[in-house]
């Protein structure tokens, strides 16, 4: 006999929990620099575009599908068919994946919170993040063993998931989620008015925001935009599927979707805004241009702001530790939802205790995480995190969107379940998205990625690594994902649509 499904305490809870997933270093981290990179103000056209083609239609898919089969992604994908459980697997894996890695890059930020106190970088913050911090190696293949620098806040971290996991949805992640909200979006606040009243802040909205629509023309912007809206609405991984898995029977969806989508991208916005402005003000102090001053990715973060810090004038260590506490607190919002819908289908599947689930789930991540805990490290983290975004999860979601929308032809049945529990009418436009303008865009996307690695490696990364590290773990979860659909279920009598069978 299954066990009973678990439920968040209430829809606040919910909306909560979805928007902690969603709002996570993906925001404040990666979309500044992505934005940056990508056209400044003319990027807002493809990111636009890709949330209201792929972003907004599949997060309530996936709520809708959660909500109505009342599973994790492989009890959904099997309620529905049989022979598409792999899928729910296959995203419910990508998710696992996304944690051995993201749960690092909050390491990294849980250590600049402490050495904020005292600005401990020093002045040469590159040199400190890849030399005193990391201990970067040389080569790719050099790992260079285990830089305990990491593995301490790594260590810390884990054991704070861990007993916040096993408290369970409504115990942990809701109440996890209830107390940083309200907290991050008060340092958020802060560190915005800061960035945008320093001097010379202006010089850095108008890179922001300046649009270079040149940039349009590029198909590589519509990627990264695309890239962008998937990782940071947390769709694509089944996670939200899962989240919607433990709401009651008559929630809302279509509102909490719309409140969790706008409320991301505000979020998003924002930072922004003040980080720019506080590039702004770097560039002035140093009597360069702001484009001098701008680092891509990770840098942005860990090198470019510390200087920023350091130049701040006054406070220093106190807005250091909001801005890198902000990373840690969006960050632990978001790594629970990415080990949620693993613990959640190994649960549903083969009838385990939750805390088995979470030994399991969370003893291999934190096993996997030591890979990018070693010196060479960070480069194992790049090219995992690129192979994530740019096939896993659009092969997901092509794969998905091609079997709701064809094969099993559900998208009309979930959207009368959307609008029959929900305030807010969703259309025909919907579906009409769905069946043909998501799938079509992201299988263009798709094979854009596959030209472009093709014609350049990604990262400068050699072939053996790219390959090993890249195409076959992407191969071996498909395999595995194939070998899970293909065990026995425990509880066979949860193999039915609830709603059909008047389960
Ligand atoms: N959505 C999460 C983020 O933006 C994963 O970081």
């Amino acid at each position: 006999m299954a066990q009973v499904r678990e439920q968040w305490a209430t829809r606040a809870g919910f909306v909560l929990a979805a928007a902690g997933s969603a709002v996570g270093l993906g925001n404040i981290w990666r979309y500044p620099y992505v934005a940056y990179e990508n056209g400044g103000g003319a990027f807002l056209i493809p990111y636009f575009f890709a949330l209201l083609t792929a972003g907004v239609p599949i997060l309530l898919l996936e709520y809708s599908m959660g909500h109505r089969y009342r599973g994790s992604g492989p009890l959904s994908y099997r309620r529905m068919s049989q022979k598409w459980e792999w899928l729910g697997w296959w995203q419910a894996m990508l998710a696992f994946l996304i944690s051995t890695y993201y749960i690092v890059i909050l390491a990294w930020a849980f250590s600049y919170t402490y050495f904020s106190i005292g600005t401990q970088w020093g002045e040469n913050t590159e040199g400190f993040f890849n030399h005193q911090y990391l201990g970067v190696t040389d080569t790719f293949w050099n790992f260079g063993g285990l830089q305990w620098k990491v593995v301490l806040p790594l260590a810390i971290l884990w054991g704070f998931i861990y007993l916040v996991m096993r408290r369970g949805a409504h115990g942990g992640i809701e109440r996890l989620n209830r107390i940083l909200i309200p907290v991050l979006i008060v340092m958020i606040i802060l560190i915005t008015i800061r960035g945008l009243t320093l001097e010379g802040a202006v010089d850095g909205l108008n890179v922001l925001l300046t649009p270079d629509f040149s940039a349009l023309a590029d198909y590589q912007v519509w990627i990264a935009a695309y890239g962008q809206v998937f990782f940071s609405l947390s769709i694509g991984f089944a996670t939200m599927m899962t989240y919607a898995s433990y709401l009651p029977k008559n929630s809302d969806l279509s509102n909490s979707g719309l409140i969790a989508a706008l409320g991301n991208s505000g979020f998003e916005f924002m930072v922004a805004l003040g980080i720019f402005g506080a590039l702004g003000y770097l560039a002035a102090q140093s009597g360069t241009g702001v484009n001098e001053v701008v680092a891509g990715g990770i840098g942005l973060a860990f090198v470019v702001f510390p200087e920023i810090i350091n130049q701040f004038p006054g406070l220093n260590s106190l807005f250091g530790f909001l801005f890198f506490g902000s990373l840690v607190f969006s960050g632990l919002t978001s790594i629970v939802s990415l080990l949620e819908p693993g613990i959640a289908a190994i649960r549903d599947k083969f009838d385990i205790s939750r805390k088995f689930a979470v030994n399991a789930v969370i003893g291999g991540s934190a096993l996997v995480s030591l890979l990018y805990a070693t010196k060479g490290g960070i480069n194992y983290l790049d090219l995992i995190d690129h192979f994530v975004n740019t096939y896993g999860l659009l092969i997901g979601a092509v794969a998905m969107t091609l079997f709701v929308g064809w094969f099993a032809n559900r998208l009309n049945t979930l959207q009368n379940h959307i609008n029959q529990v929900s305030d807010v009418r969703i259309g025909g436009w919907w579906v009409a998205s769905l069946k043909v303008i998501t799938p079509v865009a992201l299988a263009a996307m798709l094979a854009a990625n596959i030209i472009t690695d093709y014609q350049v490696p990604y990262g400068g990364f050699p072939y053996s690594g790219l390959i090993l590290m890249g195409w076959c773990v992407l191969l071996a979860l498909l395999i595995f994902a194939i070998i899970l659909q293909n065990k026995r279920w425990k509880a066979n009598e949860e193999l039915v649509d609830p709603h059909k069978e008047g389960a």
